[in-house]
């Protein structure tokens, strides 16, 4: 088990270049089982969950060749229909891969998906079983994994009851290929849906509408091969904003976009935090103090849950109460314990609510990473913090952030990882 030893204060400066999106990559190396063509992956971040994904591309017959940020995938024979179950354990976005393999195969059997345990017992897939189901899919669910048959999908209309991301993206690829046409309503409009249904529609599918709440795709006979390159990480971005924020320092950071993140830019203004911003890079000033702000997330466009936990932080060092409400996640605000532990004054009024009574400092403690945002939330309070913090099981860190001690000592930070990766 490796960790991280951070000594803090820290004042950082500098800039810092996001990776490719995480929740982009890990959709469209599944989506290159939806043709027997090569697809060319550009600016692949090298984490964890990419690396799964891509072992588990590997145990499906595909053949995988990656170099620094490229990765070429051509699928041109399928060994198995089957998640190898050590492998999609491992994270959440296994899911990903039950749609193109149904679509292509006609049958798919995979366990319950791992990964960050956030929903109320484990995160559900529902929405998934019945949409495939409305497509005409056969659905057996075993003790450990589910069996899906449908000789060929059929289009269909199909209403998401909870705004789902994964879900959304789900469909769209078991869609691109079915007879006839599909149309999905209250899909979601994360960034991330239309790269996806870009790189689709380039390769010949017929995917309309995505990124907003009603998709309609015409299936199409096959997809041919291409080239995606994965759209700068939203949440790597607003991460690195708070981080500069929280830690009150100058920070320009580099090949992001900042229209992905209006949501947080529009709280600093309210927070009297100063940022400028350019076509792909955004710069935070050092804030002077930082007003209280109170927080709902949402679906984009509104306020990311995956931003949630690095805004808790932020709060502890504003002037004043801010409330934080998660809405999307009945377990996304378990780690403020870690943070009382290190000095913040935090009240739990239910598991959805927070109220967070700022400025205080905050003291180096031993901790340990219970999920990937939740980690790096570690991170950005052990460096606000005075004295050393040890972060433990941050494996589940390197799931989402290539290399973020490396790069967070290039602005500055006293950060060392210790013991081996797993
Ligand atoms: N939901 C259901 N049934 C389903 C699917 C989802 O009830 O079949 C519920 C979930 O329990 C949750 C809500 O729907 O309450 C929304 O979850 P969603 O399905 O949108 O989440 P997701 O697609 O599993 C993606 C990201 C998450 C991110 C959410 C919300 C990927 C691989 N994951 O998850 O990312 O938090 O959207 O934006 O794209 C992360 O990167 O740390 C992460 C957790």
């Amino acid at each position: 088990m490796s960790k991280f030893i951070i000594q803090g204060p820290a004042k950082l400066s500098g800039e810092i270049e996001v990776r490719g999106a995480k929740n982009a990559a890990l959709k469209i190396i599944p989506a290159a089982i939806l043709s027997r063509e090569k697809i060319t992956i550009n600016n692949l971040p090298d984490i964890e969950d990419v690396n799964r994904a891509l072992e588990l591309m590997e145990d499906l017959g595909a053949e995988v060749s990656r170099q620094n940020g490229r990765c070429e995938i051509q699928v041109s024979e399928l060994s198995k229909n089957e998640l190898n179950p050590g492998l999609a354990n491992k994270f959440r976005a296994s899911i990903m891969f039950a749609a193109p393999l149904l679509a292509r195969a006609g049958e798919v059997k995979f366990p319950h998906p791992g990964g960050c345990v956030l929903g109320a017992a484990t995160r559900p897939i529902d929405l998934f079983l019945e949409g495939f189901e409305a497509m005409g899919a056969e659905i057996k669910e075993k003790e450990d994994y589910y069996h899906i048959k449908a000789k060929k999908l059929k289009g269909c209309e199909y209403f998401f009851t909870t705004v789902t991301v994964t879900g959304t993206e789900a469909m769209i690829m078991a869609a691109v290929l079915a007879e006839g046409d599909t149309v999905l309503k209250n899909c979601a409009m994360e960034p991330e849906i239309p790269a996806l249904a870009e790189y689709l529609n380039r390769q010949g599918a017929r995917v309309i509408g995505a990124g907003t709440p009603t998709i309609k795709i015409e299936g199409v006979k096959e997809i041919k091969a291409g080239q995606f390159n994965i759209i700068p990480d939203r949440i790597e971005t607003g991460t690195f904003a708070i981080l500069a924020a929280a830690t009150k320092s100058e920070i320009k950071i580099t090949n992001c976009e900042p229209k992905h993140i209006e949501s947080l830019l529009n709280i600093f203004k309210k927070q009297g935090v100063k940022f400028e911003t350019g076509d792909d890079w955004l710069k935070i000033s050092a804030a002077k103090s930082i007003k209280p702000y109170n927080i709902k997330t949402r679906e984009y466009p509104g306020f990311p849950t995956d931003l949630q936990s690095p805004y808790t932080v932020l709060a502890t060092q504003a002037n004043g109460s801010s409330l934080v409400h998660e809405t999307i996640y009945e377990r996304r605000l378990l780690f403020t314990d870690m943070l009382a532990q290190m000095g913040a004054d935090i009240i739990m009024c239910d598991p959805h609510r927070v109220v967070i009574n700022g400025p205080t400092k905050l003291y180096g403690r031993k901790l340990t990473s219970p999920d990937l945002r939740a980690g790096i939330t570690m991170i950005i309070a052990a460096l606000i913090a005075e004295g050393q913090t040890e972060i433990d099981n941050i494996y589940q860190i390197d799931r989402g952030y290539e290399d973020i001690d490396g790069r967070l000592r290039k602005l500055g930070a006293d950060i060392r990882r210790e013991g081996t990766l797993l």
